[in-house]
């Protein structure tokens, strides 16, 4: 008995021990080093994240606790916490990011989605050769040009959506559209039709991507099998939801993959001549298929199935709640500020009356330009980059980052100081109108909504153009309204920085 009781003990004090004094110890020490320049947030086991979650039960606001800090502290250049018992240091100071941006390779990026054979061969996790053949082959599918050629398809998505949907859950509303835009980018007229779990695949696609990563956050168990275990968690007392998830991603693979086979042999048959009109996936199938001739003659085949497979539920993961999520916010700001509303709707009827958006139009919409580029400063969907794992021990300006440690860049945390912006925490989206210079003290790296350096966003003209003509068209067809019946609306989390609840808005015709 007495010895039983001893090993319970020895195995709690170690455990204590390993997830609780060994980061403890290590943050203090870099605290004592730091002193003002860093915050300690030291959360057992949950980290980071359980500072969040705690803000948003305590202030309705997912960043709160963290601005906060950073405006009580404005010597603040990190925070330090922790990734279970690992250190995590989270980068705010912009010569700390500016540095980690410039040395991207000496990180490694921890997958968010830790699902086996999901996306980790897409642009976003892929590392080394493969990352830097990638990034310049799909750079030819972002081209000035390309992003043009789409103008029409996203005045018909937008238009057809915001006519069918109930508009009764914003998250829901803007997804459909820009899933639809990603979706239609990458398959072309091959989309057309294209269902999945007997849903539209846009609608079917966000569901699943958005479960994976919700219960994650909503249940200490798998949170911790996720931290523990990684990819791995799928197989280690899998329960009936994680058992059902792997099933639909296994669905899912099945049946993008179908769409690719059937456009190489499309194109194996008919190849396209005109590069302007190819989509994303022409663009690769045209290229495997040209590797594969070579290898007749020995060259090495670069592209497989599988890499296009990957870089689908990337772009699609990437490319839609991001894009939504930034339009839902703009959304929420016009019905609480409707003055502001109205000076965006004079503009759109000022300059694209009854048209559609067009590459000249587009580009004279500077109040809504002016409007995501405040969300995006004060808002921004996207909190932090992916956490990065330190490849081998670093200095990165005066902090000794040891192999293995975590580290993550907030890329907005110099919004909310008045050092860079007037008035920083004021939502005011006419700062982005005036001429001259409205940051303060830029080296380039205090406002980067969409990252910087050599892996910055490479959809995010891509991103901007679609939030831009989702604006103008809702706006112009309806007035909306925050819903009475919600009493407290709240900026929460659901892996992105979003506004909650979902039918916080309403959308009520114009005449
Ligand atoms: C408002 C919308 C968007 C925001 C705020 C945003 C933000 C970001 C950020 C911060 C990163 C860096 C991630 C990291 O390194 O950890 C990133 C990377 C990336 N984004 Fe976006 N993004 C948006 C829309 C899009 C769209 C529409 C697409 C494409 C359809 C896209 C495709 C990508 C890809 C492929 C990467 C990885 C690039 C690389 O590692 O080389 N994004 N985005």
């Amino acid at each position: 008995m007495e010895i039983t009781f001893l090993i319970i003990l020895s195995l709690i004090g170690l455990m204590i021990g390993y997830l609780i004094i060994k980061p403890i110890v290590l943050l203090l020490l870099l605290k004592l080093q730091l002193g003002d320049k860093a915050i300690l947030m030291f959360n057992p086991i949950s980290g980071i994240l359980g500072v969040l979650m705690q803000s948003i039960k305590t202030n309705n606001d997912v960043m709160h606790t963290i601005y906060q800090a950073l405006i009580k502290n404005p010597k603040a250049q990190v925070i330090l916490s922790n990734y279970l018992a690992t250190p995590c240091i989270i980068l705010t100071g912009s010569e700390y990011l500016k540095d980690t941006f410039r040395d991207h390779y000496d990180f490694e990026k921890i997958d968010p989605f830790m699902v086996p054979q999901f996306a980790q061969r897409g642009l976003l996790m892929i590392e080394g050769e493969g990352w830097k053949r990638q990034r310049a082959f799909l750079g030819s599918a972002f081209t000035f040009e390309k992003l043009k050629s789409r103008l029409p398809m996203i005045n018909k998505v937008v238009n057809c959506i915001t006519e069918q949907d109930d508009k009764k859950n914003l998250t829901d509303f803007m997804a459909r559209i820009t899933g639809e835009v990603v979706i239609k980018s990458f398959f072309g007229e091959l989309a057309e039709g294209f269902q999945l779990e007997g849903k539209d695949a846009q609608v079917a696609l966000t569901q699943l991507t958005g479960e994976m990563q919700i219960f994650k956050l909503e249940s200490l168990y798998y949170f911790l099998k996720s931290l523990i275990f990684r990819e791995k968690m799928w197989e280690v007392f899998p329960s009936k939801q994680e058992k059902d998830i792997i099933k639909r991603v296994t669905n899912v693979r099945i049946k993008v993959k179908e769409l690719i086979l059937k456009r190489i042999e499309q194109l194996r048959e008919n190849p396209i001549q005109n590069q302007d009109s190819m989509v994303f996936l022409d663009i690769y199938v045209t290229e495997y298929l040209k590797q594969q001739q070579q290898q007749q003659t020995q060259k090495e085949q670069l592209i497989e199935i599988e890499e296009i497979l990957h870089q689908f539920i990337t772009l699609f993961f990437v490319g839609t709640d991001t894009t939504a999520t930034t339009s839902g916010t703009c959304l929420y700001y016009l019905a609480k500020y409707p003055e502001i509303q109205s000076e965006i709707l004079q503009e759109v009827q000022d300059v694209i009356g009854d048209n559609e958006i067009n590459e000249s139009n587009l580009n004279k919409l500077l109040k809504i330009n002016a409007l995501i580029q405040e969300v995006l400063r004060l808002r921004n969907p996207v909190l932090f980059t992916v956490f990065r794992k330190v490849k081998h021990d670093k200095q990165v300006q005066d902090i000794k980052l040891k192999k293995g440690w975590v580290v993550v860049q907030m890329k907005n945390s110099s919004s909310i100081k008045d050092s860079h912006f007037d008035n920083a925490i004021e939502f005011n989206y006419k700062r982005w109108l005036k001429k001259g210079n409205l940051i303060k003290n830029d080296n380039g790296f205090i406002h980067i909504p969409f990252a910087a350096g050599q892996r910055n966003c490479i959809g995010q003209h891509m991103a901007m153009m679609e939030a831009r003509i989702i604006i103008a068209l809702i706006v112009r067809k309806y007035k909306i309204l925050l819903n009475p019946a919600v009493k407290q609306v709240r900026f929460g989390i659901k892996l992105l920085q979003c506004i909650e609840p979902d039918n916080c808005l309403l959308f009520e015709k114009r005449i």
